[in-house]
Parts: C-alpha cells; structure tokens; sequence
C-alpha cells in the first residue's frame, strides 16, 4: 500500500471515481460525502493525505481543515476547488493545507499532487522516528549498542532479526546514523505491505509506459539509495521472483528500470530485517538460500523484551516523559507496586506494545502517581505470572470483587465490546452486565 487516503466530496460521481483511480494507483481509498461522516472517519483511521473538497453540504470544507489537523497533526490536506475559485485554495494553504487541486484536473495532476503530499507525511514521521534514542541498559542492550557503533562505519550487509516490535528498524537508522552514510538517504521499503509486483516497481523503477498506469518515469527505491542506506524490511515475505532480481543487483550492483534497457548503477549498504526465521523459510522453499548468504554478512539478534527486565522500566519511564511531555501532561512516576506489575507482564508485543500502552496510560491518567491499580486496569488483566496479586487481598468481597471486574474486562475485550452477546456467553442477563461496568467503571479501549 502506497499510503491511507480520505476522498470528502459531497458529489458521488466524483468520489467513486477518485477512489477507484487511486485505490487502481495502489492506495488504500475510504470516502466521506459530508463533514459528519468525515469527522468520524478522521477520528477512528488514520490517513496519509485527506483529499477536501471546499464545497460540502453541510457547512464549509474549509472548517473540517483545523479538525483534521488536530486529529492528524502530520497528515497532508489537499483542497479540491471549482474552477476560478483559486482565492479559496489560498485561503486553505494559509491555514495549512498542502496543496490544491483545481477542478478540471488531469490524472497526472492527481497522481502527482497525492504521491508527493503522502511523501511528505512519510517523511516528517521518518525524522520524528529518527529523534528515537535506543534506550536499555541490560547487559544485552550494552552489547547491542558496543556492535552498533562497530559495524556502523563498515559496509558489511546487516540482517536484524527479533519478534515484532524489538527495535529493528530503530537499530537499522541508528547504524545508518552512525555511519559515514549518514547524510545521504535512509531508503526503507517494507515487502510485507507490497503485493508481489508493486514491489518490483518500487525497488527497481520504471519508465514511463511501462505498465498501463506508468506516466511518468519513477525512480526505485534502489537508485534513492544510492550513497546511503537501504533497508528492507520483513524481507522474508519478499516473493522468489523479487528474490531473485534483488540477488542479480546485489552482485552486480546494477540494474534497468521496468521497462526499461539503460543501466543504473547504485551503491548503497544493505540492512535487511525479518521476523521469521529465514532458515526455516529456506527448508521450507519460500527464501533463496543464496540470497541469504548474501544479505546475512552479520546477523544481529533482538532479545525479546520480556528477556532483559531491567529495561522495561527504563523504556516505560522514558515514555512516560516523552508522552507527558507531547500531551502536556504534568510529570508522572510510577510506585513500585507499579513497576513490579510492568516487569511481570510478558509484553509479547515488545517495546512496541510498551510504549503504546504508556501512551494510552499517559492520555487517560490525571494525577502524577502511577499506581498499580492504574495499570491494571489498563492492561485489563493481570498477568498470568502475576494472579498472586489477587490473593493480596485482605477480605474475601474486594478479591471477588477484583475478579469479577478482571472477568469482565477481559470477556467485553474478547468478544469487542458485544454487550448482548456477553451477556449470553457468560451467562449474566444485560441490566446487570451495564451495572457492573458502571461500579467497576470499566473502560472500552481499541484495539
Ligand atoms: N531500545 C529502544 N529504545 C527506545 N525505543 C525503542 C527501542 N526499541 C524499540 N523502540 C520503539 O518501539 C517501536 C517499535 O520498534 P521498531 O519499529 O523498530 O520494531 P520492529 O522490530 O521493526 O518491529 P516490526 O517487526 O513489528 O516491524 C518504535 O516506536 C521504536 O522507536
Ligand atoms: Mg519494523
């Protein structure tokens, strides 16, 4: 996918059509014929770029433009206008839009305006993620860090593997950072997100009128490269076709575009990542096993979160600071109770899971004190290693009480939020499930 885009115009016709163009573009394209349903919309999705259409029935476009920039902050807004009504799109621009599209447009015109606007959102969050620091001070994180500042000034091929959400794409930026690359192009392309022949066009280019929808020429992800750093995430769901082109220009260093005869040469340093275990994917016949050899020059290995305990505590206190900080939030500190709670949590989703919890924490917390309690009932269970802080409890009512709350949060999550059927599965008639959840106030998270 190419990037998530929200089309608002009230006239049907035009909507369906702009999605259709750009979903065949490889987009991922909702639509929205008003400013309520866009509200809505904007409140629960995310979108690359949000494509405005001044005119709308229900009020001004032009008012949905300081709404979407408060749900999202870095999203590209671009403003459709009537012919002749420029001073508009100006009006919009001032305030904050990207761009705009005056109506008639062409094809190209679209394509163009929508390609560079998502390019520009990927690019402010590539430079957020970059202010990351990779934090850790457990004996594998000490290691982790020595390797990185070793291998950093090399151009040794590097292949990161580890469970989702360890940190390797943070480390793959660091080692670029780090390197005499550093100012050229961190290029990062994920195969996982890319159907099999748009990954193709991606990394190697095409020239225009290479495939039906090819109108310009459009360089690789490969050429970008070129002096810097390329990284190829969950290379392990790259297709044999691809695998197969990749290994060529991995020895050769050069290529040709789609569609195209001229050579290109490029030279960049390799960073691959995966989450499978590319051994077993190459008994099982799904990776080239001497590609494998070729982009596993030096394997790092990303412990799992759960494995280095000492670091949950320093990750979750510097998200804590990160996020008060970026919610305007007063100072926290969590108690210890709280701290023992985190560590005995298994994190499956690893920092990644960690530090979105810490932000929800973060959001809905009023106070400075994190206490357990507050994380329990977030997490909206305990951890299984961790039921003994059930029978912490001094009297028999508040540990069923505990429980049932426990039960209840957990039963709501598992069947989304479905009170009716709650109510059948677990056997309770729906008065009382609504009066439960108002005593034990328990929260409808996402997710
Ligand atoms: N040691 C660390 N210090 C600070 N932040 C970290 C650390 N490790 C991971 N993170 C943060 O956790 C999130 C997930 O990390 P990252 O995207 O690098 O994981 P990943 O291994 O690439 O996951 P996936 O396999 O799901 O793509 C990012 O926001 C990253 O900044
Ligand atoms: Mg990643």
């Amino acid at each position: 996918m190419k990037g998530a885009l929200l089309v608002i115009d009230d006239e049907k016709n035009i909507r369906e059509t702009l999605a259709k163009l750009l979903e065949e573009e490889g987009y991922y394209v909702k639509t929205a014929e008003s400013i309520e349903s866009s509200k809505k919309l904007i409140q629960s999705e995310y979108f690359h770029a949000v494509l405005l259409d001044i005119w709308l029935p229900d009020g001004d476009g032009l008012s949905l433009l300081s709404y979407i920039k408060t749900y999202l902050p870095d999203t590209s807004v671009i403003i459709i206008t009537g012919h002749g009504k420029v001073e508009h799109a100006v009006k919009a621009i001032k305030e904050g839009a990207y761009d705009f599209l005056e109506k008639p447009f062409s094809m190209e015109r679209l394509f163009l305006t929508v390609d560079r606007a998502v390019q520009e959102v990927l690019r402010k969050r590539a430079t957020k993620s970059e202010e990351d620091e990779l934090i850790g001070s457990s004996k594998p994180m000490m290691e982790l860090k020595q390797i990185i500042e070793k291998i950093a000034k090399t151009n040794i091929n590097v292949l990161l593997i580890g469970e989702s959400g360890t940190g390797k794409e943070l480390v793959a930026r660091k080692i670029h950072e780090l390197s005499e690359r550093s100012q050229a192009p961190f290029v990062d392309i994920n195969c996982a997100s890319l159907p099999e022949d748009l990954i193709e066009a991606e990394l190697f280019g095409y020239e225009k009128g290479a495939f039906t929808s090819a109108f310009a020429r459009k360089q690789g992800k490969l050429e970008l490269a070129h002096g810097g750093t390329l990284f190829l995430d969950e290379i392990g769901d790259m297709s044999l076709k691809a695998q197969a082109k990749l290994l060529r220009v991995l020895e050769t260093k050069k290529f040709t575009r789609l569609g195209g005869t001229q050579t290109v040469y490029s030279e960049f340093r390799l960073i691959c990542a995966s989450n499978k275990d590319l051994r077993k994917e190459i008994k099982k016949g799904n990776f080239r096993e001497d590609l494998y050899y070729r982009i596993s020059a030096f394997i790092i290995s990303l412990p799992p979160l759960r494995e280095r305990g000492e670091d949950i505590i320093l990750l979750a206190e510097h998200f804590l600071d990160k996020f008060s900080k970026e919610y305007k939030k007063p100072k926290k500190h969590l108690t210890e109770e709280a701290k023992a709670l985190l560590m005995a949590y298994p994190w499956k989703g690893n920092v990644r899971e960690l530090k979105n919890f810490i932000e929800r924490l973060v959001i809905l917390h009023t106070g400075e004190e994190i206490k357990a309690q507050d994380i329990k009932n977030l997490l909206g269970f305990l951890p299984a290693e961790n039921y003994d802080a059930l029978f912490e409890q001094k009297d028999l009512k508040t540990a069923k009480q505990e429980f049932e709350k426990l039960f209840l949060k957990r039963k709501l999550k598992e069947y989304n939020y479905d009170l009716k059927k709650v109510s059948q599965v677990i056997n309770l008639d729906l008065s009382n499930l609504y009066r439960k959840i108002k005593q034990y106030n328990i929260q409808i998270e996402g997710g």
